[in-house]
């Protein structure tokens, strides 16, 4: 095994794509979802609710437990909202900071610590909305930049910890729920979930040794 990686929201279409891929390369792979199924090729702990900060502290160490030293996280579980303020609800606010913020800031202070020993990486996903905002993505982008923000603070604390800390910012990504939503757009013009796990893999290799407290756009031709 290369190393060990936990992916967060490894039951979603992008963290299934991104294990994939990290297995592909020679990782090996623990899936963290509170989704309970397994796709039956790695390591997988589901049932796990990652804005439970005891939780996600659990099935971290039971991952280590399980598979040994922990060199890498990705923090891909999240969610979307769209919702003007004029029409929406104040609650779609502390949803989406619990669903896209709260759990990457649990799963790095679990993490944290066997990160360090292992001269680690972390690749959180923001989104492009976080740096231009479009109508009725308030409260959405709002929470994304605050993966961006983590990721530019986490960088900066790790930098003599041997941490990299980065983030890629997808637009669309190419999904069966995306494509449900938006039945007349141009699919082509979309990012696919191999393609920003490639980008992933690239942040966590030695290749990029030099990159840590970027946020990268991701966006295809959208
Ligand atoms: N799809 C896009 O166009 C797009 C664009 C930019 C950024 N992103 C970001 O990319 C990431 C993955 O998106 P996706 O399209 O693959 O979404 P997805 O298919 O819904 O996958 C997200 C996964 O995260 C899990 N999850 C959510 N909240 C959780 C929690 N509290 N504890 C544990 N697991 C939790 C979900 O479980 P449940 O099914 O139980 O909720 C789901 O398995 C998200 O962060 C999303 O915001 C997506």
């Amino acid at each position: 095994m290369k190393s060990h990686v936990i992916v967060t929201g490894a039951a979603g279409i992008l963290g299934r794509a991104v294990s994939q891929c990290l297995r592909d390369a020679g990782y090996g792979v623990t899936g963290i979802d509170r989704a309970p199924a397994d796709d039956g090729a790695s390591a997988y702990l589901g049932g796990v609710d990652l804005t439970d900060g005891d939780a996600t502290r659990d099935a971290v160490r039971q991952a280590i437990a399980d598979r040994g030293p922990l060199h890498a996280l990705v923090n891909v579980a999240g969610t979307f909202r769209w919702e003007t303020m004029a029409d929406g609800d104040a609650a779609t606010w502390s949803t989406l900071f619990d669903i896209n913020l709260r759990t990457a800031v649990n799963a790095v202070r679990a993490a944290l610590p066997a990160l360090r020993e292992g001269g680690g990486a972390v690749v959180s996903i923001g989104a492009a909305s976080a740096i231009k905002a479009g109508a009725g993505m308030g409260a959405y982008a709002a929470s994304k930049a605050g993966i961006a923000k983590l990721t530019e603070a986490l960088a900066e604390e790790e930098k003599d910890h041997g941490v990299r800390v980065n983030a890629v910012l997808p637009s669309i990504i190419d999904t069966p729920a995306n494509r449900a939503d938006m039945p007349d757009a141009d699919f082509s013009r979309w990012v696919a979930p191999s393609a920003v796990a490639s980008v992933i893999a690239f942040l966590l290799s030695d290749g990029a040794s030099a990159v840590t407290g970027a946020c990268l756009p991701v966006t295809g031709r959208c």
